[in-house]
């Protein structure tokens, strides 16, 4: 069992596509160390189910939001501070998965799979990111170093993103540019002390890899199942990531403990990656 520390009492904390799978996972850990949550999820049904789990550790929103489009981000963002006064904590998790041969990738496929997983990501973080530099204090902006943590955000990438997937060219694409936004980000962000980090999880069986399973494994003649099992098989530490996995290592990039950490990209993936 993961020790749950208290590290986030009071924080305020989105995640988007917090419905299921990986987010979800990573609300109800922030939850229980203490942080508020707001469910950013596209999925209005699964946001309500997301925040009403929360809410027996604290205080949880369910907001249905397209991240794909900015004006409902830059409202969300208005929402958020009008319900809880400010924001500490991004997690940018928000991401669409349709395994393609190379051939078979169309525009239309490139682009609904950018528009969420890179555009979205960006625009989030950037309507966040300007709402936690407005919270650092003028006096604070002017000696140009803050004396503490002012934000944290946590992006997630994939080992996709650390190399490319034969399978998912557009994908692989997105995850690399969320480790170059995370590295943009966080020297931008470094004057107002807001921390800038990234994960990239390996296999961590969730609704998106049911999918990627079933199409890949009829793809390759495989009995359901077989795709990840494949790919489990080829893990160093020989299982799956949970959701939790992701959560404890999010959870401490977004504490105090990782105060000194900015621009960095965790692999969090049982050892596939080792860069
Ligand atoms: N599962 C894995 O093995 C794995 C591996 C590497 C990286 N990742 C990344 O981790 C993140 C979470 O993955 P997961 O497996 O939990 O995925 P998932 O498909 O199970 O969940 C994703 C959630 O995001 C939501 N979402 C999708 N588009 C959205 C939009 N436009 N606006 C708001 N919400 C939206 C969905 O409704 C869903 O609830 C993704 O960024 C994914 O690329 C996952």
């Amino acid at each position: 069992m993961p020790v749950v520390l208290n590290r986030h009492q009071g924080k305020v904390a989105i995640v988007t596509g917090a419905g299921q799978g990986i987010g979800l996972g990573v609300a109800l850990r922030l939850a229980e160390e203490g942080a508020n949550v707001v469910i950013a999820e596209y999925n209005a049904e699964k946001a309500q189910a997301a925040a009403e789990s929360c809410s027996h550790f604290t205080r949880a929103l369910a907001y249905p939001v397209d991240i794909g489009e900015t004006d409902q981000i830059e409202q969300m963002v208005r929402d958020v501070v009008a319900t809880f006064g400010r924001i500490d904590l991004l997690v940018n998790n928000a991401g669409v998965l349709e395994t393609l041969p190379l051939f078979d990738l169309t525009p239309e496929k490139w682009d609904w799979l950018q528009r969420v997983n890179q555009r979205g990501l960006f625009f989030c973080l950037q309507a966040v990111a300007k709402q936690m530099v407005a919270q650092v204090p003028e006096s604070v902006k002017a000696a140009g170093k803050a004396d503490r943590s002012y934000g944290k955000i946590v992006n997630f990438s994939s080992i996709a993103g650390r190399s490319g997937r034969p399978y998912a060219a557009h994908y692989s694409a997105a995850k690399w540019a969320v480790i170059s936004i995370t590295q943009s980000a966080a020297g931008y962000l470094a004057p107002y002390n807001i921390n800038v980090n990234a994960v990239c999880p390996g296999v961590v069986p969730t609704p998106m890899w049911d999918e990627i399973d079933r199409v890949q494994a009829e793809r390759f003649g495989l009995e359901p199942g077989g795709w990840i099992k494949k790919t489990i098989d080829s893990v160093p530490l020989k299982r799956a990531a949970t959701p939790a996995d992701l959560a404890a290592a999010v959870s401490f990039l977004l504490s105090e403990d990782a105060d000194y950490i900015t621009g960095q990209t965790l692999n969090v993936d049982g050892g596939v990656e080792m860069n």
